[in-house]
C-alpha cells in the first residue's frame, strides 16, 4: 500500500489542469477552464477544470472529481495505478508499506507468473518476425488473412517454432522456473520431460486491463480438423478466463467513447474490426459470455451490440448473450450479418464505412430479431407462435427494470399482435416462478429481492414525509467553499460596539453542536464529523481530503457540492433585484440563513413526528391521558419555536 504521506504529497504536487490537459483542449473561462467532455459526446463545452479546487465537472453528463478520479475514469485506472501515474508525472518517490509475508509470497507468485507471460510473449513475437520459419509460415498466413503489419505488432500477435521444446529451452536458459512455466501451462510435461504447449501456432496474446499478458490463444496454420483449431492457455493464479474479454485493452476507450461495446466471437474478428476503425469491437476469449464479463463491460458502457455469424450456432450464442445481458440489466441489440459472413470477412471485403453503416443500419433489439425470425419459421402455426411469445415473455421477464420490461412488452404485443394483458400476466408468472426459485436457493436474498408492492407503501406511512437533504446539503457546501471564511458579528464589550471575526468553520459547527443537531444524511454526517474534527486539531480543512477519500460516495457528493454554486443567493438576486457577483459578499447571512433553514426544518420533523404520535394516541384507547396531555404540551412548545425560527430566518432574508 501507497503510505498516506506519499499520498498527499502527489496530491499536493498535482495540478489538475495539467492531468486533464492532456486528455482534453481546454480554455479559460472566468476563473475555470473549459473544454468538450471526454466522456459524453457534445458539442458545446460543458466540462469544466476549477484549477482553485482541484477537480472537474461535467454540467452535461455529471461527472466530476478530482485528478485521481479523472485518470480512474478516462484512462480507467486503479486508485494505485493513477497515484502511480501521478508521482510518475510529478517526480515523486513512492513510499509504499511492507506487505506480510503470506501476502509476499502471492505477489511474488503473481508476479513470476506475469513475468513469464511477459517473456513467452516478446518470444513469440520475436519468432514470427525474426526468423526463417516465422517468417515463411505465420507471417505470410497472417498477410494472406489481410492483416497489416501495424495491427500485428499493435495486438503483439506471434509465432511458436513447429519444435518440441524450443520455447522451453529458452524460458529455462534464461533463468524461469519450471514450476512456473507449468502454472501459465506454456509448458506441459511428459516422462519429466518438459515440452511446448504451443507448437507450429499463431499465438493471439490476451490483455488484462493494465495491458499485461495473462494468456495466450494459439491458432493452427492448417485446416487440418484432426487437431483443434485454437489451443489455449489454461486457467492459473493470473488467467480467469471468465473474467477477461480479448480485446478490452485495446478497446476500453473507444468502448466509452462510443457508449457501445461490439461483442464478437472471435479473435480474428476483433483484430479485422479493429483494422477496419472499428475499435469498439471485443471477444469473450474461447468460454461463453459469463455475467463477470458483461459487469467488466458495464464499466465503459451499458450498450452492448451482439455481432454474431448468421447461422444456427451464431444465433443459438446470440439469443443465450441477450438473456445475460438483459439480466445485467443492460441494453443489447443484434446484428445479422448477411448469410456465410462473420466480422472478420464481412470486415474484410467491405470498406469501413460500409461496415459502420451495416452494424448502424442493422443493430434490431432483440423483440425485432426474435419476432422476424418467428415469422419466418412458424408461417402462423398458432402453436408454433405460442412457444415462441413464451420464449420472448422469458427473456422479458429477465429485465430488472419494470419500465423497461414494460416498454418492451408494449413493442412485443404490437409485433406480434398479442394482446398486452396476456403478455403482462405471462411475464408477471414468470418473475414470480423465478423469485420463488431464488428463494429456496438463497433464504437471505428473499427480502431483498422480494418486496411487496403493499409491504412498501404500509412502511412508508410510518417514515416522516419531510426531508432534510436540501438544507444538510447547504450547510456542507458552505463548509466546503468558506470554511476558513471569517464573517463578522457585532458585540458589545463594556458599552462599546466591536466586531469581532469568526470563522464559518467555527460558527456553523458551533451553532449545530450546541443544539445537539444530527445529520440524517450519512454522507453528509461523516462530511460534518471530518469537519468537527479538523476543527478539534486545530488543522485547517482541506478539501482535498474529501475529493480524494476513498469513499466514491462521499468523493462525488463533495465534487457536486464543489461545483454548485449560489444556490440559495440565487434566491437573494431574484428577491432583491439586484446581480450579486459572489456569494462571498453576503456570505454572513448565507450562512446565517442556511444554519436557520437547516434547524427550522429539523423542528418541522419533530412536529410531524409528534403530530403522528398524537394521532396514534387518538386512536389507541389504551394510551394515558397524562401522555397525551405530554405530547400536546410539546406539539405546543415546538410550536413556539418554529415561528421565532421563522421570523428569524425571514429578518435574514428580507433584511
Ligand atoms: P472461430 O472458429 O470463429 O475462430 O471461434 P476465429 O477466431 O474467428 O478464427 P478464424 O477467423 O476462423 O481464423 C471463435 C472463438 O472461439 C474460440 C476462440 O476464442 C475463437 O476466437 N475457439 C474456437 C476456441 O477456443 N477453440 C477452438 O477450437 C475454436
Ligand atoms: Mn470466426
Amino acid at each position: 500500500m501507497i503510505i498516506p504521506d506519499t499520498v498527499d504529497k502527489i496530491m499536493d504536487a498535482t495540478r489538475i489542469e495539467e492531468v486533464v490537459g492532456e486528455f482534453v483542449t481546454l480554455k479559460k473561462r472566468g476563473a475555470n477552464l473549459l473544454g468538450l467532455c471526454p466522456f459524453h459526446n457534445e458539442k458545446t463545452p460543458s466540462f469544466t477544470v476549477s484549477v482553485a479546487k482541484g477537480i472537474y465537472k461535467c454540467f452535461g453528463c455529471g461527472k466530476g472529481g478530482n485528478a485521481v478520479n479523472f485518470l480512474m475514469d478516462h484512462e480507467h485506472y486503479t486508485y494505485p495505478e493513477a497515484l502511480k501515474y501521478l508521482a510518475a508525472k510529478y517526480g515523486i518517490e513512492i513510499e509504499e508499506t511492507k506487505p506480510s509475508p503470506e501476502q509476499q509470497q502471492a505477489m511474488d507468485e503473481k508476479e513470476s507468473l506475469f513475468a513469464l507471460t511477459a517473456f513467452a510473449q516478446k518470444y513469440f513475437q520475436e519468432q514470427l518476425h525474426e526468423t526463417e520459419e516465422g517468417r515463411s509460415i505465420g507471417l505470410t498466413y497472417l498477410k494472406e488473412r489481410g492483416f497489416s503489419l501495424e495491427v500485428i505488432r499493435k495486438y503483439g500477435i506471434g509465432y511458436s517454432l513447429n519444435k518440441w521444446d524450443a520455447f522451453c529451452q529458452e524460458a529455462l536458459s534464461k533463468g524461469y522456473k519450471k514450476e512456473y512455466l507449468l502454472k501459465t501451462s506454456l509448458a506441459k510435461s511428459k516422462d519429466q520431460q518438459l515440452y511446448d504447449t504451443f507448437r507450429g501456432r499463431i499465438i493471439f496474446p490476451i490483455h488484462n486491463l493494465s495491458g499485461r499478458v495473462l494468456g495466450f490463444g494459439a491458432r493452427i496454420l492448417t485446416n487440418d480438423k484432426n487437431k483443434p483449431k485454437y489451443v489455449n492457455s489454461a486457467e492459473s493464479d493470473i488467467y480467469h478466463k471468465s473474467k477477461v474479454l480479448f480485446g478490452l485493452y485495446f478497446a476500453k476507450t473507444a468502448l466509452a467513447a462510443n457508449d457501445n461495446c461490439l461483442l464478437v466471437e472471435g479473435y480474428t474478428d476483433v483484430i479485422s474490426l479493429y483494422q477496419a476503425g472499428i475499435e469498439n469491437a471485443i471477444a469473450s476469449s474461447g468460454t461463453a459470455l459469463t455475467s463477470d464479463q458483461i459487469k467488466l463491460i458495464r464499466r465503459y458502457t451499458s450498450n452492448i451490440t451482439l455481432l454474431f455469424d448468421n447461422d444456427p450456432a451464431g444465433i443459438k450464442a446470440a439469443f443465450r448473450g441477450i438473456d445475460m445481458i438483459l439480466e445485467e440489466g443492460m441494453n443489447v441489440r443484434v446484428v445479422l450479418l448477411p448469410e456465410g459472413e462473420d466480422p472478420d470477412s464481412f470486415a474484410r471485403e467491405n470498406r469501413p464505412a460500409e461496415v459502420k453503416a451495416f452494424i448502424d443500419n442493422n443493430a434490431a433489439d432483440f423483440i425485432s430479431l426474435k419476432t422476424q425470425l418467428l415469422l419466418k419459421e412458424t408461417q402462423n402455426d398458432p402453436i408454433r407462435k405460442a412457444a415462441r411469445i413464451k420464449e420472448i415473455a422469458q427473456t422479458i421477464s429477465l429485465i430488472p427494470e419494470p419500465i423497461a420490461r414494460t416498454l418492451y412488452i408494449q413493442k412485443c404485443g404490437e409485433l406480434m399482435k398479442v394482446e398486452e394483458k396476456l403478455l403482462v400476466a405471462e411475464v408477471n408468472k414468470l418473475r414470480r416462478k423465478k423469485f420463488s426459485q431464488q428463494r429456496t436457493e438463497s433464504p437471505q436474498e428473499e427480502a431483498t429481492t422480494l418486496t411487496h408492492p403493499a409491504e412498501e407503501t404500509s412502511e412508508k406511512q410510518t417514515t416522516l414525509t419531510i426531508t432534510n437533504d436540501f438544507q444538510e446539503k447547504e450547510i456542507i457546501r458552505l463548509l466546503l467553499h468558506y470554511a476558513n471564511h471569517d464573517i463578522l458579528f457585532e458585540v458589545e464589550n463594556e458599552g462599546r460596539k466591536e466586531e469581532v471575526a469568526i470563522k464559518v468553520l467555527d460558527f456553523i459547527v458551533q451553532d449545530i453542536l450546541d443544539d445537539k443537531l444530527e445529520f440524517e444524511n450519512e454522507d453528509c454526517k461523516l462530511i460534518f464529523d471530518l469537519f468537527v474534527q479538523s476543527r478539534q486539531d486545530g488543522r485547517q480543512p482541506n478539501n482535498q481530503s474529501f475529493t480524494n477519500h476513498t469513499d466514491e460516495r462521499i468523493r462525488n457528493m463533495v465534487v457536486d457540492l464543489l461545483s454548485t454554486q449560489y444556490t440559495l443567493s440565487k434566491n437573494w438576486e431574484d428577491r432583491h433585484h439586484i446581480f450579486i457577483d459572489h456569494e462571498e459578499d453576503i456570505l454572513k447571512a448565507t450562512v446565517m440563513q442556511a444554519v436557520y433553514a437547516f434547524k427550522l426544518r429539523k423542528l418541522e420533523k419533530m412536529i410531524e413526528l409528534n403530530q403522528q404520535q398524537l394521532k396514534t394516541a387518538q386512536e389507541n384507547q389504551d394510551i394515558s391521558e397524562e401522555e397525551v396531555f405530554k405530547l400536546l404540551e410539546t406539539n405546543n412548545s415546538l410550536k413556539i419555536i418554529r415561528s421565532r425560527f421563522a421570523k428569524e430566518l425571514n429578518r435574514i432574508v428580507t433584511r
